[in-house]
């Protein structure tokens, strides 16, 4: 029998098995929960232990998730900050999982006119640098909320390490420092020097900071402490508030004051389905990053990984990336706007969906229609974070700017970096964006829509206890490599360290190849070249995960080696 057709049977028999249950494993958890202790994994270890002092103060995972976001806005200050958005998932024992979304939305005065030429074709760049790429912030608003409603310590407190770290210096790592470098080579494209104040903080005379310089934000530092003294109020109706709205405009920009006196966090339901015996939990649209992975997840839980061998695994794991991102494309865009989201997003998650899905992997690759190469960026403008204690509370939470130092707008003597967030957006339904991602017109620019986001917090339950957090950053990667890093663990049995650290792939349908890491087992690249998917290698990691586990009795704690972070663990009190 052809290599081929023994392997379609065997893809049939599995998924047979699997077909309406999930596959028959020991518990991954034990029924014991852990003793009293918490693990913070964050992107840079100074941020996993500012979110560490929290519960040496007597804070909850909530308090621990406010302090490390807010300590990331200053150790990555090219990911994220208090000029983003984000969101927050957030599971305290005994209560139901809630979804904190504070992702920008799109200013009032913005259109899609704005970014197109007299011809209609899409403006280079105009969502990517300066004034019109900028998204109003959600980030602060975020932070106030979860601690106002689920935390236990004053923001006075919580913002403190942040401050500290903005006044007395951070030093700067290899991440910080290869962000920099791209900084200076994104500058030296633009005539006029229109981009003065990031040049001022993050380079020296033009070049970045080495390894081993100190990084010190005395600009951020002062805003923070304005936060500290006078609330997030002064950010979206004060003095913070006018020097925001001041630098946008006198650079021809949109966004106004009334757009910042306007912004509203929502509060939502999380998307949840079952993979393992586990309730997954993930963020709704406008994250496309719970929709996606939690599609795949259906359609994997139809089969038994015991079962199958590595390559035939990894294949159907791509096949089923490649629909995760066709429905995306199709489907997904901010559901407030339009409604008809939330009955597709259903619809990706159904058993039967699954099943079709299922049903339509064949023997081989199925050749996607090919489109443009994505730019590959290192891992985005964007940081995640998890925190897990032994008393069954979990946060995952993803915070962003999009891309590596936002639209490059600093308002001055703030040291603030604006996010450029509206190139989440699609200009033109089909038109790629920076990340080489198709949308559809549901996800084009119009005035408070929320752009469509990859960014995927997950959180999983066993018997109404958070077992697992994890997320990622990296664009589209996002949703492979926190999918990925799961599989590592549940599917696997590999401990989270090694588990966020594993090589990895990524399909995003569109464009059509498949990316990997270098160091894949060579066994299951050869396999699946043989089988027609068309592998590139990834000149950057796919993705930057970070994971915290209450299972087996121990609570642990893992930061992806590709950025550099370190978990804290400790005692609770
Ligand atoms: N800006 C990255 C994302 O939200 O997917």
């Amino acid at each position: 029998m052809r290599r081929s057709s023994r392997l379609f049977i065997l893809l049939f028999l599995v998924a047979g098995i699997g077909c309406g249950g999930t596959a028959q494993q020991e518990p991954l958890s034990s029924r014991v929960p852990p003793a009293g202790r918490f693990a913070v994994a964050a992107d840079h270890p100074l941020a996993s232990l500012a979110g560490a002092r929290m519960f040496e103060q007597g804070g909850n995972v909530v308090d621990a998730a406010v302090a490390t976001s807010l300590a990331l806005a200053v150790v990555r200050p090219y990911s994220m900050g208090i000029g983003g958005g984000g969101f927050m998932l957030i599971k305290l024992a005994g209560e139901d999982p809630v979804a904190l979304d504070y992702r920008e939305t799109a200013p009032a005065g913005a259109s899609v006119q704005l970014y197109v030429d007299g011809r209609g074709g899409v403006i280079d760049k105009k969502t990517v640098w300066g004034p019109f790429a900028v998204g109003v912030p959600g980030h602060l608003q975020g932070m106030a909320h979860a601690l106002e409603h689920y935390g236990t310590l004053p923001l006075s407190l919580v913002i403190a390490p942040a401050i500290e770290l903005a006044e007395q210096g951070v030093t700067v790592d290899g991440h910080t420092h290869r962000a920099m470098v791209r900084l200076a080579e994104v500058l030296d494209q633009h005539s006029g020097s229109p981009f003065l104040e990031i040049e001022k903080i993050f380079l020296k005379e033009g070049a970045p900071l080495a390894v081993g310089d100190t990084l010190v934000q005395p600009d951020l530092g002062a805003t923070l402490r304005r936060i500290a003294d006078m609330g997030i109020a002064d950010f979206y109706e004060g003095e913070l508030a006018r020097r925001i709205v001041a630098e946008l405009t006198a650079r021809g920009g949109i966004l106004g004051e009334a757009d910042l006196a306007g912004y509203q966090l929502a509060v939502r339901s999380p998307l949840t389905t079952r993979f393992r015996g586990f309730k997954v939990v993930g963020m709704p649209p406008p994250s496309s990053g719970g929709a996606c992975l939690q599609q795949i997840l259906t359609v994997l839980d139809g089969y038994d990984p015991r079962a199958v061998d590595r390559p035939t695994y990894t294949h159907v794991l791509v096949e089923s990336m490649k629909h995760a991102f066709a429905d995306r494309a199709a489907f997904l865009g901010d559901s407030d706007v339009h409604p008809g989201v939330t009955d597709d997003v259903s619809q990706m998650l159904q058993p039967e969906t699954a099943a079709a899905i299922r049903a339509s992997i064949g023997p081989v690759a199925v050749d996607p229609a090919r489109y443009g190469k994505a730019w590959l960026t290192e891992d985005g403008g964007t940081s995640h974070y998890s925190i897990i204690d032994s008393r069954g509370n979990a946060v995952a939470g993803t915070d962003t700017i999009n891309l590596t130092f936002g639209s490059l707008v600093v308002p001055p003597g703030t040291g603030i970096v604006l996010n450029n967030q509206l190139d989440d957006f699609a200009v033109k339904a089909d038109v790629a964006n920076e990340y080489g991602l198709k949308m559809s017109s549901r996800n084009v620019i119009s005035p408070g829509q929320r752009p469509l986001s990859s960014m995927s917090p997950t959180i999983l339950l066993e018997q109404g206890r958070a077992v697992l957090s994890a997320g990622a950053s990296g664009g589209p990667k996002i949703i492979t490599a926190t999918l990925q890093s799961i599989l590592q663990v549940v599917d696997f049995g590999v401990a989270p360290k090694d588990a966020v650290a594993a090589k990895r792939l990524h399909h995003q349908w569109s464009p059509g190849e498949l990316l990997i890491e270098p160091g894949v087992d060579s066994v299951i690249v050869e396999q699946l070249q043989q089988w027609g998917h068309r592998i590139e290698l990834a000149e950057s990691p796919l993705g930057v995960c970070q994971m915290t586990t209450a299972m087996g009795g121990t609570i642990e704690g893992a930061s992806d080696p590709r950025k550099g972070g370190q978990p804290v663990i400790g005692e609770l009190r």
